[in-house]
């Protein structure tokens, strides 16, 4: 008997001491061990983790936050849930999974782009030129708002990238042709024009932590030794209570859209559409493509989800032009859900800023590879080999 008691006893301190040494089982295992840090979140929601402890909480919440209640923020992700994938097993060999596409005559690697985000640097230093890097190591389509020349001529920046413009600068024809002409020499394979900022919202986590939006186009939060903000003399405050003041030109409309397309070869994109009406217009104007988007919930808010609102763009765009969302997009499975219901491809936001600002252009590389693989696999254990396999019987609504 006594015998036993010691053995149990040493057994049991044997096991505590290998549990205790294990890797395993320590809690900062995963993410401060492992020869590559990159290579460690298991998921994209493991990098806006890393990102939310490293940023300033400013810069954090200017990331995160979405308009006044956040419910288009909130719907975007919850618009997932409300649809279910339906597998079709044995009608495919998936032995290869090919996740590349065709996006207005030029390959991607993979339905999945990087979209335009302002104020990276409030995430990373340079950021914008960082993402490009980012984006030229993974073989990913990106929005720019410009300020990467020397990353594309250095080769390492994106094949395939679009330019954002609002188009409110571009008034004359004059200034539109040399817009698209400066671009086609630099290699731009569409303009991406986003329709939904003609006014700015209200954030109001950025209102409450009183952050001045040109700190993020410049470098970042400015704090003292002590931590305290520093305030220049003309910092513009986010307010509320300011009702718009009339603008010194007119904000541009469809006929300024059909002038740009006819100013330029280049393709002209709509970004910000989100009715069936606004794509039947488009597809009118002539524009080449429109992308479904309430700006990752950061302008007009209780507009709804993206994905909810995809299905009638794609009705109304009947085939004739390629529609493309954004908006809460995370895992391979959402992109697989969009894919399903006609998009032909999909943009992220947040998720790529989430790896900029923890590994900066390795960051952004791994995020897009983590979404890559995840819809490789979901493709595969649906039934699907290839992009152009999936269609609309491969997802359903909930019903309950
Ligand atoms: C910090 C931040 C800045 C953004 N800036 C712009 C912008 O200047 N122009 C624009 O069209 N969209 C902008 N967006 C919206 C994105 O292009 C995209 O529509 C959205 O982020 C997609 O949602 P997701 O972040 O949930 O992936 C911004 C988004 C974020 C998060």
């Amino acid at each position: 008997m006594p015998r036993m008691m010691i053995n149990r006893r040493t057994a049991l301190m044997q096991f505590a001491q290998f549990l205790a040494a294990s890797p395993l089982l320590r809690a900062d295992h995963r993410f401060s061990d492992h020869p590559d840090p990159v290579l460690d979140p298991a998921n994209v929601f493991d990098f806006a983790k890393l990102a939310k402890a490293r940023l300033d909480p400013l810069a954090w919440d200017y990331m995160d936050e979405g308009s006044d209640d956040e419910t288009a923020l909130r719907d975007n992700r919850a618009g997932f849930d409300k649809l279910i994938i339906r597998p079709h097993f044995l009608a495919h060999d998936v032995s290869r999974i090919d996740v590349s596409t065709t996006l207005l005559g030029k390959k991607l690697e993979q339905p999945i782009y990087i979209s335009i985000t302002g104020g990276k640097n409030c995430f990373f230093n340079n950021g914008e030129q960082e993402t490009a890097l980012g984006a030229g190591a993974c073989n990913t389509m990106m929005i720019t708002s410009g300020g990467i020349d020397s990353v594309l001529k250095s080769g390492k920046g994106p094949k395939v990238w679009w330019q954002f413009t609002t188009a409110a600068e571009l008034r004359t024809k004059t200034q539109m042709t040399d817009f698209g002409d400066r671009l086609q020499d630099k290699g731009c394979s569409a303009i991406s024009v986003t329709v939904d900022i003609y006014h700015v919202s209200h954030r109001e986590r950025s209102i409450h932590n009183g952050l001045v939006r040109n700190w993020c186009q410049g470098n970042g939060i400015p704090r003292d030794v002590s931590g305290k903000l520093i305030y220049a003399p003309n910092d513009i405050l986010w307010g509320t209570g300011d009702f718009p003041a009339p603008r010194p030109f007119p904000t541009p409309t469809w006929d300024n859209l059909q002038r740009l397309r006819e100013s330029t070869d280049l393709p002209v994109v709509v970004k910000g559409v989100m009715t069936a009406e606004d794509t039947e217009r488009a597809v009118k104007t002539g524009i080449s493509g429109v992308i479904v988007s309430n700006h990752g919930g950061r302008q007009l808010d209780g507009v709804g989800g993206t994905i909810e609102a995809l299905p009638e763009c794609v009705q109304a765009a009947g085939g004739k032009i390629p529609v493309l969302v954004d908006g809460g997009f995370r895992r391979g499975t959402d992109v697989f859900k969009a894919l399903a219901l006609g998009a032909t491809a999909v943009g992220i936001g947040r998720p790529y800023l989430w790896g900029l600002a923890t590994f900066g252009q390795r960051g952004v590389a791994r995020v897009i590879e983590i979404m890559r693989a995840e819809l490789g696999i979901d493709m595969g254990m649906a039934g699907v080999a290839s992009i152009s396999q999936i269609d609309r019987s491969y997802v359903r609504r909930r019903t309950a």
